[in-house]
């Protein structure tokens, strides 16, 4: 039995009287006849292994033939334009598929298939929508008259699916660790690469030369290759700015290996020395990333790395000066939020930011071996925070996220606002020789037995090491 193949039968053992439906990934047009680039969407590929557009699953585990494909036909003119089909024959032949039809049956044949079935498993708003729940309805209204029935109730997949992805299988785990050895030697790369005069994007095309000429077909997500003050922009992507000497880099970017992905962090000099100020808020995102590592093992909830990560920055913030004592204060105000203000890590997996649950039953989801994650601490400076105004009011991410869902993120950030004026304030300058630093260190974790096991380390860390790695000539030509 393939892994595709052992994937689909752990997930109809779980589906009972049901069936379920999975959708492809959708291809979009870019212009005129040519389309932004495919990847298949991972839930799907997960249970079929297939890599085309325009293809639906189905699941059907009462049924004989438990295991169907709808694709796009062959089609000898497109093919000549656009590559080889599979067709129906080879999601039979090629894919295991128990039968397959051409796409466009796919109204008729899931009517059939509803019939005597309790529940659909289907992720409602997928690009298969109106065709499924267009058919499901059809079918609801023959059952009045018929006396067929046809699913009740539609349940979301992922509820299954996202648990079996969490808890990664040593194949997996092999795929993962070959994805993070590539990505980390591209980051080495960059960090050789580097220099004043270069720009954000030669250095971006070094270290992705790395990532493909090493086995990657494409990037886990679109790399961030941020220097000065775009470091402090999370999502910065359109890498196209010079690199000044006295700036930092931070690189955000990962290769995909068979469809995992690693997702790594390094900050550096651009001009291979790191400055007092650059390098005293390095060492305190170092020390909150290894205070994170340090505690990780089966059974820490995983909300506590962020808690950990917190203390150390906050910690580390108020040596800094960047915010005022008292430490507790800082922590229990959200002061800190001024300059870390994102989460400390992910699930990692076929998605960079991967399926599953963080919370059961509201508190932090215990790590258990074989689940893999990133730990991505970080401090920014923006350059035009030079004065902070500190609210004395008690800080709940878990109330304000709460807020949000229910009124939308500008009505409660209005409120937010509103409530921080009423409560005292403590105003704050920040030190002038910080403005502008943005540092974000990221690795990626395996939990193993009795700790975790650090895959990202093949690029250094340590500011002492990234300094004598700067040194070092680059192995891919530059072009000017
Ligand atoms: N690269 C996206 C993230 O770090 O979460
Ligand atoms: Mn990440
Ligand atoms: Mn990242």
């Amino acid at each position: 039995m393939d892994r595709y193949s052992q994937r689909r039968t752990q997930f109809m053992n779980a589906i009972g009287g049901g069936l379920a439906i999975v959708p492809a990934a959708v291809e979009t047009v870019r212009n005129d006849d040519v389309q932004h680039v495919f990847r298949q969407s991972s839930d799907f590929f997960f249970l079929t292994g297939f890599e085309e557009p325009d293809a639906v699953a189905l699941l059907d585990p009462g049924h004989d033939e438990p295991y169907v494909l709808f694709v796009r036909p062959h089609d000898p003119e497109m093919e000549v334009w656009y590559g080889k089909r599979a067709g129906v024959d080879g999601a039979k032949e090629r894919f295991g598929a128990d039968a397959a039809y051409p796409i466009s049956d796919l109204d008729k044949v899931l009517r059939d298939r509803f019939r005597d079935r309790d529940t659909l498993w289907y992720p409602i708003g997928s690009s298969a929508d109106s065709r499924v729940l267009g058919a499901l309805s059809q079918a609801r209204g023959m059952q009045t008259r018929t006396g067929i029935t046809v699913p009740a109730s539609i349940v979301d997949p992922s509820t299954i699916l996202d648990e079996m992805r969490l808890i990664k299988t040593s194949e997996e785990i092999d795929a993962l660790r070959e994805a993070c050895s590539i990505s980390a030697e591209g980051h080495a790369e960059a960090i050789r690469f580097a220099a004043p005069g270069r720009s954000e994007h030669e250095v971006q095309s070094a270290m992705e030369y790395v990532f493909r000429a090493s086995g990657a077909v494409r990037e886990g997500y679109p790399s961030i290759v941020a220097s000065g003050d775009n470091a402090c922009i999370l999502h910065y992507v359109e890498n196209d700015q010079p690199l000044h000497d006295g700036d930092l880099l931070l690189i955000d970017a990962a290769a995909e290996i068979a469809y995992l992905s690693s997702d790594i962090t390094r900050t550096f000099p651009v001009n291979g020395r790191f400055s007092d100020a650059q390098r005293a808020i390095y060492d305190v995102v170092l020390a909150a990333q290894e205070a994170v590592i340090d505690a990780c093992k089966p059974g820490l909830p995983f909300t506590d790395m962020h808690d950990i990560a917190v203390r150390t920055l906050t910690e580390g913030m108020v040596d800094l000066g960047l915010l005022p004592e008292p430490v507790e204060d800082a922590i229990a105000y959200g002061w800190f939020r001024e300059f870390y203000f994102h989460g400390t890590g992910h699930w990692l997996g076929m998605d960079v930011h991967d399926a599953g649950v963080y919370r059961i039953d509201g508190a932090g989801r215990p790590l258990q071996p074989g689940m893999t994650f990133t730990v991505e601490p970080g401090i920014y400076v923006a350059r035009d925070k030079t004065v902070l105004d500190l609210a004395n009011a008690p800080f709940d991410l878990d109330g304000e996220r709460d807020l949000a869902y229910l009124q939308g993120a500008s009505e409660a950030k209005r409120i937010l606002d509103e409530r921080k004026s009423e409560a005292d304030v403590v105003t704050h300058e920040v030190p002038e020789q910080f403005l502008g630093i943005g540092v974000r260190i990221e690795d990626d974790l395996l939990v193993t037995s009795s700790g975790c096991e650090n895959l990202t380390r093949g690029v250094p860390v340590d500011p002492d090491e990234i300094e004598a790695l700067w040194e070092q000539p680059p192995t891919v030509p530059a072009i000017r």
